[in-house]
């Protein structure tokens, strides 16, 4: 197997106002975009050419990937004036992918297990399709699979939402993790030039044909699609890179990282390159800092994400909140989540001076961007 296949075109309504200027899928995950992560992680089993297909802000990653070179693979694109859905979005690719079985990833889950156990377990079971799957306390918001343990097949595809326990409360179930190894079979399966799901109208009818088998997988495993699974995810892979940090040769901590003085560093902290933390700072625990990022005096940041580029004053406090790229917080601003709800600010936000941003206990408080800030919200 060389291929992988990439859906990354998706609206990503949930993950708004971040996507109105990032696509989903190149939304950082400890400072590398998600779907620059799966990339990788299809290298290190041989899979060297892969399919993005692109739809929505499509520009905007071929411009970051283009011929994946830099990455050392060959990346080709499908792109869709409108979505095609998930299986309308392969079907693209069936004259490139018509010959040998291939990876599909949805461009917006966090993955790091070792793919060669799931390409021996779909030589082992002959289906058309293997789905990655993992069993969680609440299957609701995701596509759940009824499965035969013995033999690992799925019995019943049920998309979001189909999934209705007769006494109303959920149980441990299996779930979609959005990773599939498929035979090119499946394209027959797939109307060409269609709005066309994988998981509502294909999935469902390979499970019929008992043609599908699921897959456990190990290792941090996380759907980004809203900001708290965000947070969560970036803060599950932190640590388990921090944990094999020698192993994958990766460095959590940036190139000309400009530390002044006396700051608190309280692990777990990503931090990129050309970052500047002024004294007196409390950085940490559960916060990821991109690169080209200042941070002001007497600043207190943690459980928050802060992407490329931002400005930070002095006297800021930071707590459950996603800071996305080029925003400027002037003095003593504070911008404060709570365990449910989240601040999020898009992209090229300001906040003026003393302002404070507090999340009601209902909902996340979002910032769309280029908006500037004025008077507290609280
Ligand atoms: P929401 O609007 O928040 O539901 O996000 P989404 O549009 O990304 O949908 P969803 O999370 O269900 O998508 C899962 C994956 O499939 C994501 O990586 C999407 O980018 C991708 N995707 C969804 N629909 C399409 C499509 O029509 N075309 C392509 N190429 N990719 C899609």
């Amino acid at each position: 197997m060389t291929k992988g296949i990439i859906v990354s075109g998706g609206w990503g309504t949930r993950l708004r106002p971040l996507t109105c200027t990032i696509p989903k899928s190149l939304i950082p995950v400890v400072n590398k975009p998600v779907i620059e992560r799966q990339i990788l992680l299809l290298k290190t089993v041989g899979i060297d050419e892969i399919i993005l297909a692109v739809s929505v802000m499509s520009d905007v990653l071929k411009n970051y990937f283009k011929n994946g070179e830099r990455l050392g693979v060959n990346i080709k694109y499908t792109d869709e004036k409108n979505p095609l859905g998930t299986a309308g979005a392969i079907k693209l690719a069936e004259d490139y992918l018509k010959d040998e079985n291939f990876f599909m990833l949805n461009g917006d889950i966090i993955l790091n297990f070792d793919l060669k156990e799931m390409i021996k377990a779909h030589e082992k079971h002959k289906g058309v399709g293997l789905i990655g799957s993992r069993v969680v306390p609440d299957p609701s918001r995701y596509g759940v699979l009824i499965v035969e343990e013995d033999t690992n097949k799925i019995l019943q595809f049920l998309e979001k939402n189909e999934y209705n326990p007769t006494d109303g409360k959920c149980i441990p179930m299996h779930i979609n993790a959005g990773i599939y190894l498929l035979e090119p079979e499946v394209f027959q399966y797939i109307e060409p030039q269609k709005k066309v799901s994988i998981e509502r109208n294909v999935f469902p009818n390979l499970a019929r044909e008992n043609k599908l088998h699921y897959y456990s997988i190990s290792g941090v495993w996380r759907d980004i699609g809203k900001p708290e699974e965000l947070l969560e995810g970036n803060i599950q892979l932190m640590n388990e890179l921090l944990k094999n940090q020698q192993s994958k040769n990766e460095n959590l901590i940036g190139k000309n990282l400009d530390v002044e003085g006396k700051v608190l560093i309280k692990p777990p902290v990503a931090i990129g390159e050309n970052v500047v933390i002024r004294k007196n700072c409390q950085i940490g625990p559960n916060t990821i800092i991109g690169n080209n990022v200042y941070i002001g005096a007497n600043t207190e940041i943690k459980d928050t994400l802060i992407y490329n580029g931002t400005y930070i004053s002095e006297n800021v406090k930071c707590e459950k909140a996603i800071i996305a790229d080029n925003c400027l917080l002037h003095d003593d601003v504070q911008i404060v989540g709570n365990n449910e709800n989240l601040v999020i600010l898009s992209s090229f936000v300001e906040v003026l001076d003393n302002v404070r941003l507090i999340a009601p206990s209902e909902s996340s408080l979002s910032v769309c961007h280029h908006d500037v800030v004025r008077l507290d919200v609280e």
